[in-house]
């Protein structure tokens, strides 16, 4: 049996978002010790704004949780971790000025390089380091890039998402290789959503309130290359697809594949929602998914009980609560 747990879009950012990184470690604690997760998959935006020293406090945190390598962690690149994004209302007008000047590659270099061990030995066909795939027991798990670069018109705020041809083509490759086509089952990773626009208000209620740069955000997002993307999923046997960028989580399917939105597990897009992700559950033949709910208080109990006994049980914990 393995467990994953999926979590996306922590926004980590020392300036605007300070408390994101203290949310991002309960939600992991919650999800290693009390969840007892094998594997941690993380769908993008890791960062707010792709600062530097950002990216290397999360590095530090998966370190400091014996998770920064490739069989605890999978990752993928959000439109944030090479963009950034406007963080208050007067930098709204400067900042597609400010994407249009941004050094793709540098940035996707920069994430790849702080997160290496967890790309260690999952190299896809191509040179760059999407996509790229791993084997875990009888699942593997595929990773892809869907941050497209700034156009004036098609993507003013780099927040719109793509699978370029050439990423979709060497997935194809990934898909037809022998060791993933002989897994059980095949999950792809991807940052933006698969969703219709029209389905968005049957997943979640926005909140009334909601400040003006999210909700301008929030009207470009959108993933360019979703029909030819999911027939290719198709033709390849996913059963399942993880990603985040809108910040809910939700399940739906598309095309009889099962979809999940991990992106309301530290920076919910309504600020009472209570932390969440999910939990998959996979057997040799089946597949199962669940949202946790995460109760901090239960979390300090498990990290404290973990470190005098990593065989101490959830429910004994839950009891003792
Ligand atoms: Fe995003």
């Amino acid at each position: 049996m393995l467990k994953i747990a999926h979590i996306s879009d922590s926004h980590v950012n020392e300036r605007f978002h300070p408390d994101h990184l203290p949310r991002l470690k309960t939600v992991l604690e919650h999800a290693l010790y009390v969840q007892h997760a094998d594997h941690i998959a993380f769908t993008g935006d890791i960062t707010s704004n792709a600062d530097e020293r950002d990216l290397k406090a999360c590095r530090e945190l998966f370190k400091d949780l014996e998770i920064l390598n490739a069989e605890r962690l999978s990752l993928v690149i959000g439109n944030h971790d090479i963009f950034g994004g406007p963080h208050l209302a007067d930098e709204l007008l400067q900042f597609p000025g400010r994407c249009s000047n941004r050094d793709y590659v540098r940035h996707l270099n920069l994430f790849y390089d702080t997160f290496s061990e967890t790309f260690a030995g999952s190299e896809g066909p191509g040179s760059s380091p999407f996509p790229y795939a791993k084997v875990l027991g009888n699942v593997a798990m595929i990773g892809l890039n869907s941050v497209a670069r700034q156009s004036a018109l098609r993507n003013p705020v780099g927040s719109n998402g793509e699978i370029a041809d050439r990423e979709l083509d060497e997935l194809v490759m990934l898909l037809k290789d022998k060791e993933i086509k002989h897994c059980d089952h095949r999950i792809v990773m991807v940052h933006h959503h698969l969703f219709r626009r029209k389905d968005e208000s049957k997943l979640h209620t926005p909140p009334e309130t909601n400040v003006i740069v999210e909700r301008i955000e929030q009207a470009t997002l959108k993933l360019r290359g979703k029909r030819k993307f999911l027939k290719t999923m198709n033709a390849g046997n996913v059963g399942m697809v993880l990603h985040g960028h809108v910040h809910f989580t939700a399940e739906y399917s598309r095309k009889g594949i099962v979809c999940l939105n991990g992106g309301g597990a530290v920076y919910p897009v309504n600020p009472r929602e209570e932390l969440k992700y999910n939990l998959i559950t996979i057997d040799k033949k089946t597949i199962t998914q669940k949202v946790i709910v995460v109760n901090k208080e239960i979390v300090v109990k498990a990290s404290e009980l973990d470190r005098f006994g990593p065989e101490q049980s959830a429910l004994t914990l839950v009891k003792a609560a």
